[in-house]
């Protein structure tokens, strides 16, 4: 798993159930985070209401569009490429319309039509709505471009279509923005501020997927545990709430249990976990529900107290400590993972060793490891000079990757001889005469198919391992069927 998540990531291009009497064919790929890929779903429905299929022809498209990510140049650098491709392809169907969503829309706004002349289309995260509109003002031969970030817009109206989906796991988002502004991150100006989604659609959400056959939901935001909601606003206009708004609010803990409750065989997991917003309510209720998963992403980017400070983290390494024994206190299996970034500014041989030894306090399962990558507007953009060479910066990356190899084989070494309950998800990629499924820890176990079929929950005896895989053998059907 030590693999950076989006840029070495091929986008891949996305197939939806075809509605009938759509005519024209629409080819949508995304790059970065999950929730660039949750965000295609929700384009491909809003699309699908204006007489568009998929398809997986570049080729045969009328409509390109690209989900792209800024959180590191080089994810930026590859969205660039694809534009390359698609203007080869251009060349030959000159029909074709070319439209670039998500963060580098944002960042880069008009600026893109000016850059890439092939882009007859910019829309930033907030504005997917506004599509048709802006669709139709493409074809009367205008570029179009919508870019405002909002205040409201969760798309919690929107029932997104499942694009390139196992039919057994799916992805429901649960909050939009992020109010944190850590330094380095230009998140907070791609995504806008904070806002969370009302429970009762997210709930009505996941009874669609459970009667769709869907087993597995993971709730996503940039900052889930800051997850609150009180009506409707800002997370940070709470403090005008009134009474009864109060009274009546639901924060992360809550919709976690709300969400065990309401699909009591469904798995439930979350992504991404801020140290300085994990609250030990959700830990306890984690610990209360068997079919919420035993596995917490809770990157932490740097084990110095100084780095942090610069980040604009909000915890200390002594914080993060406490936080972790909780967690394995409360619950002992919970697998934990990291995302960690080497050669930030001013980071010092002793700040690098302070990461490594971070690290040998946790013992992550698995991690995902980044190089510094200086981003435009940022505070750390504006107020620190780039000063640690790319060589050390790749050293020190190197380090913080081997150590965490080595652990993750001690703990996927943990879990062998035990019998675990796997999710069958698909087919494994290096055998058809295997499964692929995961672990309530997160880890993918592979094991002989027998009768067993995709999206049924199976006992596993786990007999061998590499650092990021589990091999076994089904020992019977999980009770949770
Ligand atoms: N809260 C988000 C975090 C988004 S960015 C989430 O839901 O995942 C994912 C990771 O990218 C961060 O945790 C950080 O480790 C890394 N990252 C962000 N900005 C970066 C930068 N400027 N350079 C290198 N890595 C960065
Ligand atoms: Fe970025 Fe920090 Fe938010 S990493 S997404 S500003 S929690």
């Amino acid at each position: 798993m030590e693999k950076t998540i989006d840029e070495n990531k091929q986008g891949e291009a996305l197939i939806l159930d075809t509605k009938e009497g759509n005519s024209k064919k629409l080819f949508i790929e995304s790059y970065g985070c999950q929730m660039n890929f949750s965000d295609s779903e929700i384009v491909a429905s809003i699309l699908s209401d204006q007489g568009f299929n998929t398809t997986q022809q570049l080729e045969e498209a009328d409509l390109v569009l690209v989900n792209t990510c800024s959180i590191r140049d080089k994810a930026e650098q590859t969205v660039r490429k694809r534009l390359e491709k698609y203007n080869a392809v251009k060349r030959i169907n000159p029909n074709m319309k070319v439209g670039v969503l998500g963060c580098m829309a944002e960042r880069l706004k008009s600026k893109f039509l000016e850059e890439e002349k092939i882009v007859d289309l910019v829309v930033g995260p907030d504005a997917y709505k506004d599509l048709p509109n802006l669709l139709a003002e493409v074809d009367e031969g205008r570029d179009a471009i919508n870019v405002i970030l909002s205040k409201e817009e969760t798309y919690g109206d929107i029932s997104p279509v499942r694009l390139n989906s196992n039919g057994v796991t799916a992805f429901v988002s649960i909050t939009r923005g992020c109010d944190n502004m850590c330094t380095f991150c230009v998140v907070p100006f791609t995504r806008g501020r904070e806002r969370s989604r009302d429970p009762q659609s997210i709930i009505e959400e996941i009874n669609d997927l459970w009667s769709k056959g869907y087993r597995e939901v993971t709730l996503l935001g940039q900052n889930v545990d800051s997850y609150l909601w009180y009506g409707g606003g800002l997370k940070k206009d709470f403090e005008k709430a009134s009474d009864f708004q109060r009274a009546t609010a639901v924060n992360f803990s809550n919709l976690l249990e709300l969400c065990a409750k309401a699909q009591a065989k469904m798995r439930f997991r979350f992504s991404t976990s801020n140290p300085q917003d994990m609250t030990l309510d959700v830990i306890e209720t984690m610990a209360k529900f068997e079919n919420i998963c035993n596995y917490i992403h809770l990157p932490v980017q740097s084990g110095s107290d100084r780095i942090l400070k610069a980040m604009n983290r909000l915890h200390t390494r002594q914080e993060y400590f406490e936080l972790i024994d909780n967690i394995k206190r409360l619950i002992p299996d919970c697998a934990i993972s990291q995302d960690m970034i080497s050669g930030f500014p001013t980071e010092t041989e002793k700040d690098h060793q302070d990461t490594l030894s971070l690290m040998e306090y946790v013992k992550y399962d698995f991690g995902f490891m980044f190089a510094y990558s200086e981003r435009p507007g940022t505070l750390a953009a504006r107020k620190l000079e780039d000063d640690i060479p790319e060589d050390v910066k790749k050293r020190r990356l190197n380090e913080i990757i081997q150590l965490q190899q080595k652990h993750s084989l001690m703990r996927t070494q943990k879990h062998v001889g035990k019998i675990e309950e796997i999710l069958i998800e698909k087919e494994s990629k290096r055998s058809d005469q295997h499964w692929s499924g995961r672990n309530s820890q997160n880890t993918v176990v592979v094991f002989p198919k027998e009768h067993y079929k995709v999206g049924e929950f199976v006992n596993v005896k786990i007999n061998d391992c590499t650092s990021a895989t589990l091999i076994g053998q089904a020992v019977n059907y999980s009770q949770n069927n």
